[in-house]
């Protein structure tokens, strides 16, 4: 048996010549090697999901629901193994990976029972007299094909947030997961190709970027649901206009620390841990913190013992909490930003360090609001601490960015929450908690240059179809 692991050629492991070697973020020791799809397996596979369009369209439910319910028990089976993996390829710390993978198994659970409700609508239409006699049967039907782009830092649950929808809605999808991090996508085809879903209603493939732009462009792909860097991501909607395209693009995610919130200790806690969680690769970890100027200093000794008291190192070490970044250029594109944001005067609490890939957590104060550490997306371990004189001045700088996908706010005010929702310009507001809290069935992406459409199972199931009317007439209504 070769010791390559294929792709997943609509349905079928297919091994190419243009292998290549996964490596362990941590100490570069090669996990697995696996390949690259050829030409002729990806034009086999887009036909195979165009070939497959109608077919899957209309196989009944239970057979969609029943495939997720496997997927969903097989994930449980297997869960462990999985989370290894997703150490081994993301680096990501084992109490993390197990995290993901039981969040993914409550993904495929709700894509599941979601198959199961999705139904439609009767619309009377007899409320003019034109209409007399008529109803509409108002039903969503899938849009088309689903090409998938999933990002590496969470390899397994933000492919289920691609596959998951699409397969309960009974629309192909041809998934490319990241290159830095296939495996765990890899090994859902495992799963997958135990069901008895309809061949080509699932391909997953490694593809290099060349590759992945002409899967763009492919008009048998209707629908791009893409998740990760901001300009791939708008690169993708630029290049197909009259595509549905959907992007989960990143963020600076900001949290408030509002006075009616005097538990500074819990606060702290959970801006620590949610800066620092997968070495701050999530595109809702905490990146900048408002917290007005009388419990600045109560709250920023908090924040930064929390923050040392983190335990970094091996990511299969079940007491490590931060790991490495994905590789050595994330780190140092980190260390480049913090030594800029330091030579305009921020002032670091803590950490600032790099070895390799592993970028110590790092606290900064003082920071101008135009550096790169606060405006843009850092994708790193690093909180950003700034003080302000009211709620309207936290909020402002809330908003005073490109991004908007999540934000916290720390209140016991139910009327300043109300008006957190109103005002904050992201797509989503956690009142008492981090912007990183996520539910995966909630609705979830942003606004402003986070991303457009929706994901969280149902929301993504009515962002991969649209309505169709069928109209009755010559019927007592
Ligand atoms: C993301 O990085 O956008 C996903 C965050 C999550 O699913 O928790």
């Amino acid at each position: 048996m070769s010791s390559v692991i294929g792709n997943w050629v609509a349905g079928e492991r297919v091994i190419s010549d243009a292998t290549f070697e996964v490596r362990h973020p941590y100490d570069g020791s090669a996990v697995a090697t696996t390949c690259y799809a050829t030409d002729a397996d990806v034009e086999r596979a887009v036909a195979a999901a165009d070939a497959v369009r109608k077919e899957f369209a209309t196989t009944p439910a239970h057979v969609r629901a029943a495939a997720l319910d496997h997927v969903t028990r097989r994930l449980e089976e297997r869960a462990e193994e999985i989370a290894q993996l997703i150490t081994a390829e993301n680096g990501k710390p084992i109490s993390w990976a197990r995290g993901e993978v039981a969040r993914a198994v409550s993904t495929f659970r709700w894509g599941a029972e979601e198959a199961r409700r999705f139904s439609g609508d009767l619309q009377r239409l007899d409320t003019d007299p034109g209409g007399t006699g008529r109803m509409a049967l108002v039903r969503r039907v899938p849009r088309g094909p689903v090409l998938g782009i999933s990002p590496f830092n969470f390899p397994l649950n933000l492919v289920a947030h691609k596959v998951a929808p699409a397969l309960a809605v009974g629309a192909p999808i041809v998934l490319k997961p990241a290159p830095k991090t296939p495996l765990s996508a890899l090994l859902l085809g495992e799963i997958l190709a135990e069901t008895e879903l309809p061949a080509g209603s699932w391909s997953v493939l490694t593809t290099s970027n060349d590759k992945a732009a002409e899967l763009v462009a492919d008009p048998r792909l209707p629908v791009v649901s893409f998740t990760g860097s901001g300009p791939i991501g708008w690169g993708i909607r630029d290049a197909a206009p009259r595509k549905h395209v959907t992007l989960e693009l990143g963020g600076n995610a900001a949290v408030v620390v509002d006075q009616t919130w005097t538990d500074l200790d819990s606060a702290a806690d959970r801006i620590a841990t949610f800066a620092m969680y997968q070495a701050g690769q999530s595109c809702i970890s905490v990146q900048r913190v408002y917290v007005h100027r009388d419990s600045y200093d109560e709250l920023a000794a908090r924040v930064v013992k929390a923050v040392e008291s983190q335990v970094t190192g091996d990511p299969k070490d079940p007491a490590t909490k931060v790991g490495p970044m994905i590789n050595e250029d994330a780190a140092a594109r980190l260390e480049a930003w913090v030594g800029e944001a330091v030579d305009a005067g921020a002032e670091v609490l803590t950490g600032g360090s790099r070895e390799g890939a592993t970028f110590a957590p790092t606290v900064l104060a003082g920071v101008p609001e135009d550096a790169k550490v606060s405006c843009e997306e850092v994708f790193g371990p690093l909180l950003v601490l700034a003080p302000v004189d009211s709620v309207d001045e936290a909020f402002e700088k809330v908003n005073a960015s490109r991004y908007g996908l999540q934000a916290g706010v720390f209140t016991r005010d139910l009327q300043l929450a109300f008006r957190a929702a109103a005002e904050l310009e992201v797509g989503g507001v956690i009142i008492g908690d981090v912007p990183s809290f996520r539910a995966d069935q909630m609705p979830y992406g942003g606004v402003k240059e986070s991303g457009v459409g929706r994901e969280g199972v149902h929301a993504a199931m009515l962002d991969l179809t649209q309505e169709h009317v069928t109209v009755l007439t010559g019927i007592t209504v």
